[in-house]
């Protein structure tokens, strides 16, 4: 077991903490092994809590000395903290601390990166900076100054005094330590404005390294967009007189919504066409969205305690996610969020991490910023929005930011928002806060003299410590399609609160075809009877996109599901009904390239254990190879012509347009590819001018086996450039043929590039491995041994990113015996590792079930 204590925190244990902060003065003299922090903070009592002992955070803090009301004190040292002896009344503390921002790997607090200054304070790093309340429900005005010799030197809020090195600045917005942020370093800006629209002039900044200022543009761009979005959409305006964002090479996550000062992982920030694919530059903009939109969702209105997270994350996933519709496309966008939910969060909420939205304990803080957290609580946002009405959400937010300015809140207050607004009872409602595990939705159908009987019931499977569930409100969106394929029925959203219920559709001249969860109205598993025949039906017919996507998505499930489990040939009507698809050209490209996609392995394995079948991801690997080489000959005139059809002759332009394109015909290639033995391939990858196509060309090669040339010449020219080489390391890792996954990762890792402490670096290959279905768990054992090793030598480094990687394991339990043993033990030596992270520690527990 772990050194670091495994104490568990409760959300029933909240208390206020005893004092209010008033103001906090903070000086940096900065140095990379030996920084000076000197504070002086204002404490006065709270009321609320008044008699309660006097504490402050701060870890890994070397103590200079301490004063209370200018005296000398001697404060106690206690777990997470100090204690000191404290006056009735107002005081001010003032301490001086050392801290070494150039040994701290861990990427939490004060660290460096590429030779800059920077820090990483949410959930429970500012005590890692300074002696301090770390708590949410704290929030005061900070000022700083900044003492370097390093060129630029940032903080929170507006600069208000600069000289030769040193700068002061002062935020006026009340805010927690977790939104604090400073950052030092040899920066240039892409600098632009934007006037807010009552007339407030913003000064906005993208701060980075000199090379890197060419990949600025678009993430200015997708700022602007959001700031205006904002505007138009919630009625939020910015508050600062500057926005700053700067992109870090070394961070543990996507980026990080400090007040005034945004601090972004490299790689959520930086593109340019040579360098960056579609997809990069569309999580780009939803993340820039994302992290601007906390200002008001998160900084303006903060979280009680963490164990509100969802509060913010919930809220703004469903922000950032509507905007990315409202910008690009409404229905593709929702395939690709459902898709995304699908594959990580009903693989937690079905494995031994499932965990309520909003959980209610927890070890390690960080552990919790989960796609349960972010991604379900946006589908309960979803859902929350779809069953008051587009009205009532809108009177609701109104009031939340009226009623809830300047503080620091809860579930509670966010739901009694929408009671007072709509006058709806959400005591039911609130279960899905509060309840883990995906429901299931079981589908009867009857149709008698006119009328069509959907009868529907819920169940939740248990959870770890939750073996009985209640019934959920659930909205279900339906629409009735006559056999003829006319809507006959437009959408109804069905409020289903009990176990079983059943509704009613009078009138039918003949027996309709229903299209049930249109725009998947819930985050639960639909289970339903449907012929191949009705499924052929929805997907040529249903006026809902996203049910139009998910019928031929389960056909195609149901086609590898047989091929897996009685090794039946790929069905014919299924590629009929694909190709009819596939040349519809009536249908954006986007979604066309949507509908060409398979289920994933995960997908697949899940799904057969549910049906009390032991998964073997290598049946499921070939079955899948096997659909796609059938596909591939079936379609090949079609996709042939497709491939042609959809190039674009112009400069690359990264709009959602063109973005779908290239997707249809990267789609085409990958099936063709399979059957040209990689001409079209290889032709593509020598006369690629942007990186989507390149790195499109280079992994048909790969997954053909054929790309040793094309990788070499990546390398060459994209050696200089990490971002870039991060796919290059990520692509092989993820496409390393089955049996010699653990060879081709190994060779990897003894790269001379290889740079395992940066998170992006550590992740491409080890990711890679892990979403590498056959090759993970191939029979040998070696590549859950080949992870489990690097875990071990990552956790004393940065244990936030192990903590995180070791989800890799979470399906063990899935599979056969032989497997599950080697997981087990794997798990088990990561458990047995002296000095092993309270992070990781936690993670180990709950995946072994402990
Ligand atoms: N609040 C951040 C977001 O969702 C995420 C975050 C939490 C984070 N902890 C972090 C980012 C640690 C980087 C490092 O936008
Ligand atoms: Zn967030």
């Amino acid at each position: 077991m772990s050194q670091d204590s495994q104490t568990t925190v409760f959300l029933a244990d909240y208390a206020p903490f005893t004092h209010r902060v008033t103001q906090v003065h903070l000086t940096f003299r900065l140095a990379p092994q030996a920084t000076r922090v000197i504070s002086k903070i204002d404490f006065v009592p709270n009321p609320e809590n008044a008699d309660g002992p006097f504490f402050l955070h701060g870890e890994t803090l070397k103590l200079i000395w301490a004063k209370i009301d200018g005296k000398e004190v001697s404060p106690h040292t206690v777990e997470h903290g100090i204690t000191v002896a404290i006056p009735d009344g107002p005081f001010t503390w003032e301490a001086e601390v050392e801290i070494s921002p150039e040994t701290n790997t861990a990427l939490e607090g004060l660290y460096m990166s590429s030779g800059m200054y920077c820090t990483q304070c949410e959930a429970e790093g500012f005590r890692k900076i300074t002696y301090y309340p770390d708590r949410p429900d704290v929030m005061a005005p900070f000022d700083i100054r900044i003492e370097s010799d390093l060129p630029v030197l940032l903080s929170n809020g507006n600069k208000t005094a600069e000289g030769a090195g040193w700068a002061e600045w002062s935020d006026p917005w009340p805010k927690p330590a977790y939104l604090f942020a400073l950052v030092a370093g040899d920066l240039v800006n892409h600098p632009d404005r934007f006037t807010t629209r009552s007339g407030r002039e913003v000064e906005l900044n993208i701060w980075v390294r000199a090379p890197d200022l060419k990949k600025c543009a678009f993430g200015m761009d997708a700022l602007k967009r959001s700031m205006t979005w904002d505007e138009e959409v919630y009625g939020r305006e910015y508050d600062l007189d500057i926005f700053n964002i700067v992109a870090v090479d070394d961070f543990n996550m996507g980026a990080m919504e400090n007040k005034g000062l945004n601090i972004f992982n490299s790689s959520a920030v930086l593109a340019s066409p040579e360098t960056a694919t579609d997809a990069n530059f569309e999580r780009i903009e939803g993340i820039i969205a994302h992290e601007y939109f906390h200002n008001w969702t998160g900084n303006r209105i903060t979280c009680r305690d963490w164990f509100q997270l969802c509060l913010k994350e919930g809220l703004t996933v469903f922000r950032d996610q509507q905007f990315s519709g409202d910008e690009r496309s409404r229905a593709v966008q929702r395939i690709n969020d459902v898709l995304a939910l699908r594959g990580r969060q009903f693989r937690e909420d079905n494995g031994p991490l499932a965990h309520p939205v909003r959980p209610e304990s927890f070890v390690e803080i960080n552990n919790f910023y989960t796609a349960t957290v972010y991604e379900k609580g946006a589908e309960v946002i979803g859902m929350l929005k779809r069953l008051v009405g587009d009205e009532g959400y809108a009177r609701a937010l109104d009031l939340y930011f009226e009623r809830h300015d300047g503080e620091a809140t809860t579930i509670e207050a966010w739901l009694k928002v929408f009671e007072d607004a709509t006058g709806r009872d959400l005591s039911q409602f609130k279960r899905w806060y509060s309840q883990a595990g995906t429901p299931r939705l079981a589908v009867d159908e009857c149709f008698e003299d006119g009328t069509y009987t959907l009868t529907l019931s819920q169940q939740t499977p248990p959870t770890p410590g939750q073996p009985d569930k209640q019934p959920l409100v659930i909205p279900v969106a339906v629409g009735l399609l006559s056999p003829n394929g006319d809507e006959v029925v437009p959408t109804r959203v069905l409020e289903l609160t009990e176990a079983e219920q059943s509704f009613t559709f009078e009138g039918l001249a003949a027996k309709p075809v229903a299209s049930i969860l249109r725009d998947f109205s819930a985050p639960v598993i639909v289970e339903r009877d449907l012929s191949a025949q009705d499924r052929a039906f929805l997907l040529a017919h249903d006026t809902d996109p996203f049910n139009k996507w998910e019928a031929g998505r389960a056909l195609a499930k149901d086609v590898l599901l047989r091929m897996i489990t009685e090794d039946t040939a790929p069905d014919a009507g299924f590629l009929d009904a694909l190709k009819d698809v596939a040349r519809d050209d009536s249908l954006d490209p986007a979604f066309r390239a949507l509908a060409l996609g398979l289920p994933g392995q995960d997908d697949l394995a899940q799904t057969l254990f549910e049906a009390g079948r032991t998964p073997d991801p290598l049946v499921i690997h070939a079955a899948r190879q096997r659909l796609r080489k059938a596909i591939a000959e079936s379609l090949g005139p079609v996709l042939d012509v497709l491939y042609d059809e959809m190039a674009i002759h112009g400069p690359y332009q990264p709009n959602a347009e063109d973005a779908g394109l290239r997707a249809l015909r990267q789609a085409a290639l990958g099936f063709l590819s399979l059957v040209d033995d990689g001409a079209r391939a290889t032709a593509q990858y020598q006369a690629a001018d942007n990186m989507t196509e390149q790195l499109g060309a280079l992994s048909c090669l790969l997954d053909i086996g054929q790309a040793e040339a094309s990788l070499a010449a990546f390398r060459k020219q994209w050696q200089g450039d990490r971002l870039v080489m991060d796919k290059w390391f990520g692509l092989q890792a993820g496409l390393a043929a089955p049996e010699k996954t653990a060879t081709s990762i190994r060779r990897l890792t003894e790269d001379s590039d290889f740079d395992w402490k940066n998170p992006n670096r550590f992740r491409a290959v080890m990711g890679g491995l892990a979403m590498n279905a056959a090759g993970f768990h191939d029979p040998s054992g070696a590549s859950y041994a080949l992870l489990a090793d690097w875990l071990i030598r990552l956790d004393p480094v940065n244990p936030q990113t192990t903590a995180r990687m070791v989800t890799a394991f979470e399906t063990w339990r899935r599979y056969d015996a032989d497997r599950q043993g080697m997981m087990r033990e794997n798990l088990q030596r990561l458990a047995a590792t002296p000095g092993l992270s309270r992070d990781t520690a936690e993670m180990v527990g709950r995946i072994l079930g402990d």
